[in-house]
């Protein structure tokens, strides 16, 4: 069964978990890696991943999505927010949103993925303005927790994932 890889990610998370399908399902029968927006061969099965963007996957990865028609599609993805399979299934549900109908969705695989100092740094700021926000201490909390991510545990689930396929 040939596959296809094509993937949107801004700092490097999302493509980890693109390596690892790679890993899991051989680089022989592996018709195309990499980003959007090139012409992708056709394929037995097509890998799409995806960075939450507000809620959603990017406008790169959306746009790829809306042109895939009678496709087997595995749907992976990192989000900045974690541990509640929930607000995946609430992204997944977005992201599955623009395909259209004719196509088959597999399987789905998200976790969590490191964010920029830069974002620690503005929460920071406003816990500064406002040192008993909780909401702010809690953000700062999930910050950190996602430094660690992806790890080797998630990239294990993931294959675990896609080998059964
Ligand atoms: C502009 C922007 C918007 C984001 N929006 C969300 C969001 O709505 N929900 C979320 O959980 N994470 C959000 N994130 C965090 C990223 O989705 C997360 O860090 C992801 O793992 C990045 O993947 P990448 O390294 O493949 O780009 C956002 C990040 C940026 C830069």
């Amino acid at each position: 069964m040939t596959y296809a890889v094509v993937y949107a990610s801004a700092t490097g998370n999302t493509k980890m978990l693109a390596e690892e399908i790679r890993r899991a399902r051989g680089e022989e029968i592996c018709v195309y890696f990499g980003t959007a927006g090139a012409e992708i061969p056709e394929a037995d099965l097509v890998f799409a991943g995806f960075w939450t963007d507000k809620g959603d996957c990017s406008e790169e990865l959306a746009q790829f999505l809306d042109s895939l028609h009678g496709r087997k599609v595995f749907l992976f993805g990192t989000a900045g927010f974690g541990g509640a399979e929930e607000y995946f299934a609430c992204i997944l549900e977005r992201v599955k949103g623009h395909l259209a109908s004719d196509n088959e969705v597999v399987g789905t695989y998200m976790c969590q993925g490191r964010m920029p100092q830069s974002v620690r740094a503005r929460y920071e700021g406003m816990l500064q303005q406002n040192p008993e926000d909780e909401r702010m201490k809690a953000m700062i909390e999930n910050f950190d927790r996602a430094l660690e991510h992806p790890d080797q545990e998630d990239l294990e689930r993931l294959r675990l994932a896609v080998e059964k396929l």
